[in-house]
């Protein structure tokens, strides 16, 4: 399995996020190539199994023009698309809760719940992410088993 991780982050907490889903999807024997958004060419969707990405919430819910962008870089909507999210329940509470997050997860059709990660993911939150990634790879390899 060849999974991309595709993330966007200012203040630094959604790469940490990315960070521990990366180190997990290495010990669970995936393949990993990281893309900041925003940095350097758009990759080619075309050679991984399945794109995660991730994205802060801006502005009530916004998605980050930067995040516009790269999805619409991309052409198309690739299949097998995972989304995690960081956000702050004190710019709107539950309702906009890391939106952009479920907004693209939405845009997707994601067929995997969306993670959301108040802030920082390290300490209490880093077993969460951890979790959703494993439950990433299981639903992928479920999802293609029943292809045979
Ligand atoms: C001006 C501003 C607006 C924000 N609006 C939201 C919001 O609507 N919903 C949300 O969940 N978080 C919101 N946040 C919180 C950020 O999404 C959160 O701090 C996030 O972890 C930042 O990600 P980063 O460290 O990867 O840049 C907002 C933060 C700022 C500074």
């Amino acid at each position: 399995m060849s999974f991309l991780i595709a993330y966007a982050s200012w203040s630094g907490n959604t790469e940490e996020v990315a960070e521990i889903v990366e180190e997990t999807l290495l010990t669970e024997g995936t393949d990993v190539e990281v893309h900041r958004i925003g940095l350097g060419p758009v990759p080619d969707m075309r050679r991984f199994d399945a794109m995660m990405i991730g994205s802060f919430t801006w502005d009530k819910g916004a998605t980050p023009e930067e995040v516009k962008d790269f999805v619409a870089d991309i052409g198309y909507k690739p299949k097998n698309v995972y989304v995690f999210g960081t956000g702050d329940t004190q710019f709107g509470g539950d309702a906009l809760f890391c939106h952009a997050a479920v907004k693209l997860a939405r845009f997707y059709e994601s067929t995997y719940k969306p993670l959301k990660i108040e802030q920082s993911p390290r300490g209490i939150q880093e077993k969460k992410v951890i979790e959703w990634t494993k439950g990433v790879v299981q639903h992928w390899q479920h999802l293609h088993a029943l292809k045979y």
